[in-house]
């Protein structure tokens, strides 16, 4: 059970005023807010803790080389990956997705060969594939989507071929929510032994994310949108994959021997991690996820999907709002627009009332194209909004429609 009042005193932003209004934070989608224990964790460590990793004998790089491993194991269990080799720390699910399209294009990736995505992807998941398409001389083929918002999974068939390397594909797409049925996509990709990464950036703050019951082949995730800091985000890659993948990146902590003849590379996962990586953000993504975990990810995904169900239902009622993504599976969010009101003037109206959504492309241009639509707006929650905010929300969208009409 979620005690939303409690879970609140946490979150010590929420406390904020916006223009003399309490803060009502529905862009989550975007990025979350943090629990004191994450602020605290960072403040502690460059209080009392910091030295770089990997790199000293001295007292405080030990510590913090066991604190960022100990981060490490916390991220393998939580999204139950065999071995904490597979766990790579990023810059975030961009971050990820540019390594793999690199790295594992470089490595499996030739003229005429091809790449699949879905129409629904955010652009984090379409541009590093088109520009490992540009280098290679590849082609990028699109599974697309329903007008509610469902994959054409029923396609996939038609698409996938001899030459196909890679499908790439969201969990939950950050504008419909659609939660995808991605271990139904993996077992058929890897009927013709094509690997299938998944972006599990809008899936892993909601639910349980198990990668081996997934049987995926990369998973990646940003710790900003899971109440840890920004800048760090995770990787997981199956070990026989990324034993055959070259480094991404050259520096530091990466390597094994230099000389100016030729340089061994370090074992996994140090390998993909080169230079002085994000460790102190990466130790508070540990504490940020014995948070979630001690919330209960169950107890989230339910609260949420009931918020998720009252402002779907209070949206819907809402004369002149059009819902887009109408899956029975969704992640909790919702994009919409007000009759035929600007979403940049739903979005400044509300923010006046202290009601931050986002508006605009949500960084999914050609998921927009598919309605024809150059922006939307989107409500996104988290387990620290109240039924008392949607209220909030539905009674000022119905305002503004009276402004316009
Ligand atoms: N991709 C993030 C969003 O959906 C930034 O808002």
């Amino acid at each position: 059970m979620i005690d939303v009042l409690n879970i609140r005193k946490d979150f010590p932003i929420l406390n904020t005023t916006v223009y003399g209004n309490p803060l009502i934070y529905l862009d989550n989608a975007a990025t979350a807010q943090k629990p004191e224990c994450v602020i605290q964790t960072v403040d502690e460590l460059y209080r009392t803790c910091n030295a770089n990793i990997h790199r000293g004998v001295h007292f405080m790089s030990e510590q913090c080389t066991e604190k960022y491993e100990q981060s490490r194991e916390k991220v393998r269990r939580f999204i139950n990956a065999e071995k904490k080799s597979e766990i790579i720390f990023t810059s975030g699910t961009t971050g990820s997705i540019n390594m793999v399209a690199c790295s594992f294009g470089e490595r499996f990736v030739s003229a005429g060969d091809e790449i699949i995505i879905s129409e629904m992807e955010h652009h984090s998941n379409i541009v590093p594939w088109q520009l490992l398409c540009e280098r290679k001389n590849a082609v990028l083929k699109i599974i697309s989507f329903d007008d509610n918002g469902i994959l054409r999974i029923d396609l996939l068939d038609s698409l996938i071929n001899e030459h196909t390397k890679i499908i790439a594909v969201t969990h939950a797409s950050n504008v419909l929510g659609t939660i995808n049925p991605v271990r139904e996509i993996i077992a058929k990709a890897h009927l013709y032994n094509i690997p299938v990464l998944v972006d599990g950036a809008q899936a892993v703050p909601h639910g349980n994310v198990d990668v081996r019951d997934l049987d995926c082949d990369f998973y990646t995730f940003s710790g900003h949108k899971i109440y840890a800091p920004t800048g760090i985000g995770i990787l997981y890659g199956k070990e026989k994959l990324l034993e055959q993948m070259p480094p991404y990146q050259g520096g530091g902590d990466m390597i094994s021997t230099v000389t100016f003849d030729k340089t061994t590379y370090a074992q996994l996962p140090l390998k993909f991690e080169a230079g002085t990586l994000n460790f102190i953000d990466a130790i508070a993504l540990g504490a940020a996820i014995d948070y979630v975990n001690n919330t209960g990810r169950q107890n989230i995904f339910e609260y949420e999907q009931k918020l998720l169900d009252y402002a779907t239902q209070k949206l819907a009622s809402i004369e002149g709002l059009k819902i887009y993504g109408e899956a029975n599976k969704k992640v909790a969010l919702v994009s919409f627009l007000l009759k035929n009101i600007h979403h940049l003037d739903t979005g400044m109206i509300l923010d006046k009332k202290g009601i931050a959504v986002r508006t605009g492309t949500l960084c999914a241009e050609p998921l927009l194209t598919h309605f024809t639509q150059t922006g939307l707006v989107r409500a996104s929650f988290a387990f620290y909004n109240t039924f008392d905010e949607i209220d909030a929300l539905c009674e000022n969208l119905e305002k503004i429609s009276l402004m316009f009409k």
